[in-house]
């Protein structure tokens, strides 16, 4: 039976039963983007969507394994979900990378039995043959397959957002830092076709969307693979991220376009010439820094140094006006010293990111500086995920003091939280904007605002 005719048979089977489903997502935003296709499929098969977690029939948890606390929130929810399991006999399915290690698969086959199905990332579209199993046949499934398959495209989709729209460009990473384990459970760089990338924008500005965020491990690797995972390419053209970024922006109906992550030792001077061209790219970008000493990023395997990321930053900056760039920093790297962590921060004292996404490294089985037996004990981690954040809350204090003055557009997200007679919206920089409104905007309207005044967590201004 193809996937499509198992859609059909648990489609019938559940049929007039009301069934209803809880995804939880605990990863980053390709996560997010794959729970979005779970939706799909799910709500094809009939199952609606609940947010009450104890009226669930169905519960997916997709998983992340990029630090251990991710793990823990995981095993935690488990263990409150065996009760429902055994009142309402609840149906458990947890997908995601963690299931992509051999370790954590073992775990839950040995210790979680009431466990029902267990999905990789590589085949999510065999959920609903997976589903088909557990209910027609009886059967648990908990097989994951660890193959760069074909690209499959055609999924049904059920997104979070009526405006704002994620489409993943990419999938996998062949860049192996030396902490990270995404490469092991994501598999090879595997990019879509253009066509079928551009077809989902265009018909998501067709449907209203207007804000686009490409998505990959990697984004400006798009197109470095050949292709060779893609059924068919039907716009050979377009064969690398900068051309992708140029067609995405010429789509009609998409105002804005984003992108999570580049890397900084692809980032090309096409890239940057296309998104000082194209102004509906967002002036902030994400450039992950990792560690500002260039013998520890040498031993992360970045392949950059200090020096040429601060020269990076500056062209960047130096080419594209209003430029903000934000980025994420891990402390506590195996064998990092006092001085080496110095550098980080002298990094983010002349780059004066809009935002800092700090991580204090976490051991990764499998992954080389697991290895290394000069890990850095956990207090000084700390210590130095402290500093780095008092250096950063400083310089948020006097950025947001920058803004006043300042025109930015944003887009409508709704009343604000505080006070409802309010809107709110956020900047690029993920600043939150408070405005009055004239009565004409709606939620989903791109608006100019006027800031006016600073309020620490939030910034609030006029319309113009
Ligand atoms: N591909 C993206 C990052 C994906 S993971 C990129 O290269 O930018 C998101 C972030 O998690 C990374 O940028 C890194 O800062 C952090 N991270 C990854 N592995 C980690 C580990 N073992 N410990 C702590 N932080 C880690
Ligand atoms: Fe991990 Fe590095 Fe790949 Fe990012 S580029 S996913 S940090 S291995
Ligand atoms: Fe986590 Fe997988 Fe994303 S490990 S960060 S969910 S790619």
């Amino acid at each position: 039976m193809e996937e499509i005719d198992f859609i059909k048979v648990v489609k019938n089977e559940i049929k007039d039963k009301n069934l209803k489903y809880v995804i939880l997502t605990f990863g980053c935003q390709l996560n997010e983007n794959d729970s979005e296709k779970i939706a799909g499929m799910l709500e094809e098969m009939g199952y609606s969507k609940t947010d009450i977690f104890e009226n669930a029939d169905l519960v997916v948890f997709n998983t992340c394994c990029v630090r251990e606390n991710a793990e823990e929130r995981l095993f935690g929810k488990l263990g409150e979900i065996k009760k429902m399991k055994e009142t309402r006999n609840t149906i458990i399915a947890i997908g995601g990378c963690m299931m992509q290690e051999k370790s954590m698969l073992d775990k839950i086959q040995k210790s979680y039995k009431y466990v029902d199905i267990v999905f990789g990332t590589h085949t999510l579209q065999t959920l609903p043959e997976d589903l088909y199993k557990v209910i027609v046949k009886n059967e648990k499934v908990k097989e994951v397959i660890d193959i760069d398959g074909e690209i499959i495209e055609g999924l049904p989709i059920k997104r979070n957002d009526k405006y704002r729209a994620s489409v993943t460009i990419m999938y996998g990473c062949n860049k192996f830092c030396s902490y990270c384990i995404v490469p092991y459970v994501r598999g090879r760089e595997r990019s879509r076709s253009p066509e079928d990338i551009l077809n989902e924008i265009r018909d998501l500005a067709k449907e209203g969307y207007k804000e686009i965020t490409l998505l990959g491990q990697n984004v400006n690797s798009y197109g470095k693979d050949k292709f060779k995972y893609c059924k068919n390419v039907d716009n050979p053209e377009i064969n690398n991220f900068a051309k992708l970024l140029r067609a995405v922006c010429d789509i009609d109906g998409i105002e804005k376009v984003k992108f999570m992550s580049p890397h900084p030792r692809d980032f090309t001077d096409d890239v940057i010439e296309t998104i000082r061209d194209c102004k509906k790219v967002t002036r902030m970008i994400h450039m992950p820094l990792q560690s500002g000493n260039s013998k520890v990023l040498k031993e992360m395997n970045r392949g950059y140094t200090k020096e040429e990321f601060l020269e990076l930053a500056k062209k960047m900056k130096d080419n594209i006006p209003d430029l903000n760039l934000s980025t994420d920093i891990i402390v506590g790297f195996p064998g990092e010293t006092e001085e080496e962590f110095d550098d980080t921060l002298d990094v983010v004292r002349k780059v004066e990111f809009e935002q800092i996404f700090m991580f204090i490294y976490s051991k990764r089985e499998g992954t080389r500086a697991a290895a290394r037996v000069d890990q850095v004990p956990e207090e000084i981690k700390h210590k130095r995920f402290d500093r780095l954040k008092e250096l950063y809350d400083s310089q948020v204090e006097l950025q947001n003091e920058r803004y006043i003055g300042t025109v930015q557009s944003i887009m409508i997200e709704g009343p604000s939280k505080n006070d409802e007679t309010k809107f709110c919206g956020r900047t690029d920089s993920n600043r939150v904007i408070v405005f009055d409104p004239t009565g004409k905007e709606k939620i989903g309207d791109i608006v100019n605002i006027k800031i006016t005044e600073n309020h620490k967590w939030f910034l609030s201004g006029e319309i113009v």
